[in-house]
């Protein structure tokens, strides 16, 4: 069965107030993008095309008006509201109608990723149907993350929501690979004493099944934070400066969908038209010349 993507993307984003009093932090812009653009990316990377996005009842007409039915990037898009933010695990719970048995990949709508042969590793990954695939990340402070402890032999050894004495600096990133019991097992966890579902209790129930696995993205990636007014801005400047620098667009979803053969040339001129007058339009129309 085909693994199924899921986003995110709902919360209150009160760390970032007032900027998120009246809208979604994922509909913020990262440099020259929505932020949710950046998520959403990594799934179409992993080859996945049927994309559920989870957000509030607020939010979730703008997450239509966006993106649509997920046509233009050569996907299938739904959408489902979640009430209150009631935990990450809730995601899969919310998606069983859609999952319909399929494999998923969870990715929260705030996470950016930025790697060399990233695009491989996510193929990898969303191929193999065993189990729960987490990746990690080396962070100077991880207290504010999910953090894994691996042994020597690759083996997980414990894993802590952000703990006050973290046991390693490898922070768990906000992208989760999982097989075809995702929501049944969601649905056993209970809520934790800040009164949420948490995503290392399921991470911990793969883990005594042996079916819980670690990728470190190690120190040649880039796994960013959009949390904070200060993250937000360093983000922003982190990719407005490889692109600036390089001439490629990160999380051009037009683009990858092109190279995947998932629109035509001529779809794509068309979204070029739609967006002419933007750099973000500009570097759309760049492409249909170089493969003219
Ligand atoms: O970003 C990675 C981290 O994400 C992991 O290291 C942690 O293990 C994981 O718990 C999570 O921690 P955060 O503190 O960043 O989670 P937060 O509650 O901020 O939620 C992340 C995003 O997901 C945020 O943009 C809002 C959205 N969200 C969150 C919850 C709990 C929802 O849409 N619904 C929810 O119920």
């Amino acid at each position: 069965m085909m693994r199924k993507g899921i986003i995110l993307a709902g919360g209150r984003g009160t760390r970032l107030y007032p900027i998120t009093k009246v809208i979604n932090k994922q509909l913020l812009h990262v440099y020259d993008k929505p932020m949710i653009y950046y998520p959403l990316s990594i799934l179409m990377l992993a080859n996945i095309r049927e994309v559920l996005i989870i957000s509030t009842p607020h939010d979730l007409p703008l997450y239509e008006e966006l993106l649509g039915d997920g046509s233009k990037f050569g996907i299938k898009l739904s959408y489902q509201v979640q009430l209150s933010p009631r935990g990450l695990p809730e995601a899969f719970i919310l998606a069983e109608e859609f999952l319909n048995g399929s494999p998923s990949a969870l990715v929260l709508g705030d996470n950016i990723f930025f790697s060399m042969g990233l695009q491989p590793i996510l193929e990898k990954a969303s191929e193999d149907i065993h189990g729960m695939k987490v990746f990690a990340y080396p962070v100077y402070d991880p207290r504010e993350y999910g953090v894994v402890e691996v042994s020597a032999e690759g083996k997980v050894r414990s894993i802590e929501e952000k703990p006050q004495h973290p046991k390693s600096n490898l922070a768990l990133t906000g992208l989760y690979f999982c097989d075809n019991q995702a929501s049944s097992l969601a649905k056993e966890l209970t809520l934790s004493g800040r009164g949420e579902l948490e995503i290392v209790d399921l991470m911990r129930i793969y883990l005594k099944q042996d079916n819980l696995s670690v990728h470190n993205f190690g120190r040649g990636a880039a796994w960013l934070d959009t949390g904070n007014p200060d993250s937000l801005l360093d983000a922003a400047n982190f990719i407005a400066t490889i692109e600036r620098r390089q001439g490629f667009k990160i999380a051009c979803l037009e683009e990858i969908a092109f190279n995947k053969n998932w629109i035509t040339q001529k779809e794509l001129e068309r979204h070029a038209d739609d967006q002419k007058n933007s750099s973000y339009g500009k570097y759309i129309y760049n492409l249909l010349m170089s493969c003219k």
